[in-house]
């Protein structure tokens, strides 16, 4: 398997910033898998689809053209900018909730990851536990809930954030939680760079034992 960091946590928790910091550092590709689901949820908003569908919302996910870099694409549209809309937040972690939707999604995550030239960062929920559990380094990262809905700030109430947190880590498939062996950094009150050379000391430690 090609080099894989897979990153974790909630809302918030500094996971975005860190990515893509910590594939600068390391020269590594950058796979986001939150803009999958949520370019999944565009294209199904945009198709009228209910979001406890999962019949139509799997086969949507399976079939579903989807470029992610530099913009992200869906059936040759760019949806970069719709991506974090109102109704794309409030609809989303019901979306990502069905098996036959993550299956996909997993499968996508992982051929995508297996094409990189040097290393894949990955980034989301259940990177480290379903997806990428053979991961060079897992990491989980945390914050304090406050910390977590100043940062999310403009983009997301208070609401939103927590009410994310519950269904993500209640739902039955792939809920989200530290995965075991996982470099756990509470990213509370830490600088970007800072929680990066946390994460390079992991890294350091892991690949030498
Ligand atoms: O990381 P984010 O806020 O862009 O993720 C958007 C939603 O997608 C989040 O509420 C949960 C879901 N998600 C998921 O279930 N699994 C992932 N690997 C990434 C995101």
């Amino acid at each position: 398997m090609n080099a894989v960091v897979a990153i974790d946590g909630p809302a918030g928790s500094g996971k975005s910033s860190v990515a893509h910091a910590l594939a600068d550092a390391l020269g590594y590709s950058l796979l986001d898998t939150g803009a999958m689901y949520r370019a999944l949820t565009v294209e199904a908003l945009a198709r009228g689809l209910d979001p406890s569908d999962e019949g139509a919302l799997g086969q949507l996910a399976r079939s579903l053209d989807l470029v992610l870099a530099p913009r992200v694409l869906v059936n040759g549209h760019d949806v970069d900018d719709l991506l974090r809309s109102d109704a794309v937040n409030a609809a989303v972690s019901q979306v990502a909730s069905h098996r036959e939707v993550r299956t996909a999604m997993v499968d996508r995550q992982r051929q995508w990851a297996a094409r990189q030239p040097v290393g894949t960062v990955a980034e989301g929920r259940d990177t480290t536990t379903v997806v990428f559990p053979e991961a060079t380094l897992k990491v989980y990262l945390t914050a304090s809930l406050e910390e977590r809905q100043r940062r999310r700030g403009d983009d997301e109430s208070a609401e939103s954030v927590a009410r994310r947190d519950e269904v993500d880590a209640t739902r039955e498939v792939a809920p989200l939680r530290a995965a075991t062996g996982a470099c756990v950094v509470d990213t509370t009150d830490v600088a970007v760079a800072d929680v990066v050379k946390e994460i390079m000391t992991c890294l350091a430690t892991r690949t030498s034992s």
